[in-house]
């Protein structure tokens, strides 16, 4: 059992919590591989997918997830409910928690919004990304692949680079590294850099070329456009010459290092299409982790072996 009963960030779990998640999701992985993709995990359960802003891998990889254990979904986006007429987050929370569901997945620009749900339903809660906050189970599937890659996660070094400022993906992932032993280096612009005292125990650099030859995993955060207000970096080409994962920098990497990115990409601009789709990137495999890691988290945080049916 985990120790926490919603999944809203990263910093309340525990080494022991993490680890358990990705065991689980690995002894999901012949599932995954089977004709038949399901189980009878969470038969009987009702898992609430509340999307208020857009997703393609995080709400097609629990929708998959919730299929494969069985469950039954109920899709809300935010154009569709009586969210636009004016209803309340938590009038609408309260609204679907009398249905007796019992878990809410929510995606949203602003942050807190997983939290003020928890405030207003008995139902488990899981923060699908916050606005500029947090997205726990991107940094589970990112531990995940990079577990699988090297067999561990403590001692590695890893740079999470680029637009720390703006990324909820760095927010919940540094802190996860942080708390399973790996070694964090940020690097940003000092634009992009955050003063934050989550960030203590991750070294900071703005100079990537000084750092990339001793990594053992390099994350390139996607620029978050749509989050910025004024003009925070010079243009597209000058980030990509000073930030960008290109085939140069790919090619100073360890022999055994890998490439990560949460996706969408912005080809061109914070990684290069040649190493998107290199031998040493793992973003595909990213992709396929999200389903896994997060059926272990529902199954885990709905009550696992405790359900009566076993994974
Ligand atoms: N990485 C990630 O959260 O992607 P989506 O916005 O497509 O879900």
């Amino acid at each position: 059992m985990l120790s926490v009963k919603n999944l809203i960030d990263t910093n309340s779990l525990t080494a022991d919590d993490i680890t358990q998640i990705l065991d689980t999701a690995a002894s999901f992985e012949q599932v995954n591989s089977r004709a038949i993709k399901k189980v009878p995990a969470l038969r009987g359960r009702t898992i609430v997918n509340l999307f208020l802003e857009p997703s393609t891998r995080t709400r097609s990889s629990f929708e998959l997830a919730e299929k494969r254990l069985s469950a039954d979904a109920l899709n809300m986006g935010g154009s569709t409910s009586s969210v636009v007429k004016g209803e309340s987050l938590a009038d609408t929370i309260q609204t679907i928690d009398a249905m007796n569901v019992d878990m809410f997945i929510c995606r949203a620009k602003l942050a807190g919004t997983p939290q003020k749900i928890s405030e207003n339903t008995d139902a488990v809660v899981i923060n699908a990304g916050d606005g500029k906050h947090q997205h726990p189970t991107q940094a589970m599937l990112d531990l995940y692949t990079i577990r699988k890659n090297f067999g561990h996660l403590d001692g590695l070094k890893v740079a999470i680079v680029g637009d720390l400022k703006h990324s909820r993906v760095c927010g919940s992932l540094a802190p996860a590294l942080k708390t399973m032993g790996a070694d964090v280096t940020l690097v940003a612009p000092p634009t992009f850099q955050v003063d934050d005292p989550q960030w203590f125990g991750c070294s900071q650099t703005s100079r990537l070329d000084d750092v990339l030859e001793d990594m053992d995993v390099v994350y390139m955060l996607r620029v978050q456009l749509e989050r910025m207000e004024g003009a925070a970096i010079p243009s597209r080409r000058e980030y990509n010459r000073l930030y960008g994962l290109d085939e140069a920098r790919e090619k100073r990497m360890k022999p055994e290092a890998i490439v990560c990115h949460p996706g969408p990409m912005n080809r061109g601009m914070e990684i290069n299409t040649e190493v998107a789709d290199c031998a040493r990137s793992r973003i595909l495999d990213q992709v396929n982790a999200g389903v896994l890691t997060r059926m272990a988290e529902m199954y885990l945080l709905l009550g696992g072996e405790n359900n009566g049916v076993s994974a």
